[in-house]
C-alpha cells in the first residue's frame, strides 16, 4: 500500500511538472489488425523507457491458421527483410526464427480472429525510429508495418 502510494504521489506530481519528470505516464495504445493486412496504427510515438501498455486486436472470421496476427517491435539494428524472411520457416516460434529472437524488443504473440492480447513493456532508452512488423508469412510485404519513434 506504501508502495502503491508513493507510486501515486509520484504520478501526481509528475502532472504538474512540465518538463524534466523522468517519471513518465503509461501510454495505452490500442491497435486493430485486418484481413486486409492493415494495422490501424501506422506510427507510435513514446518518451524514452515509457511504460507501454498495447493492445493487438484482431478483426477476422478466418481460422487462426489462415489468418493472425502479431506485432512485433524489433531493435535498431534489425535488418526487418531479414529477420522477416527467416521467420517463415517457423510456425512453431510464432514465425520468429530462434535465432533471430535478440532483435525482438516486445510482442505479442500470434493472435486469432476475433481475439485480443494486451502486453506491457517499456519503449526503448535509445530515441530514434524502430520498425514493428507482423510476421505471419506474406503479411510484411503486403504492408503490415508501422514506426515506433521514440523522442
Ligand atoms: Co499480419
Amino acid at each position: 500500500m506504501k508502495t502503491f502510494i508513493r507510486l501515486l504521489q509520484g504520478t501526481l506530481l509528475c502532472a504538474f511538472i512540465a518538463s524534466g519528470c523522468t517519471h513518465t505516464v503509461k501510454k495505452v495504445v490500442n491497435i486493430e489488425a485486418y484481413d486486409s493486412l492493415k494495422f490501424s496504427v501506422k506510427e507510435i510515438t513514446a518518451s524514452p523507457g515509457q511504460e507501454i501498455e498495447l493492445t493487438l486486436k484482431v478483426i477476422s472470421n478466418l481460422p487462426k491458421s489462415a489468418m493472425s496476427h502479431n506485432w512485433v517491435l524489433l531493435k535498431k539494428s534489425t535488418d526487418v527483410k531479414q529477420f522477416v524472411t527467416d521467420g517463415i520457416q517457423h510456425k512453431d516460434t510464432q514465425y520468429v526464427a530462434p535465432k533471430d529472437k535478440q532483435d525482438v524488443i516486445a510482442t505479442t504473440g500470434l493472435v486469432g480472429g476475433g481475439e485480443s492480447k494486451t502486453i506491457t513493456f517499456k519503449a526503448p532508452k535509445e530515441k530514434g525510429e524502430y520498425t514493428f512488423v507482423c510476421t505471419f508469412p506474406g503479411h510484411y510485404q503486403a504492408g503490415m508495418k508501422g514506426k515506433f519513434i521514440v523522442k
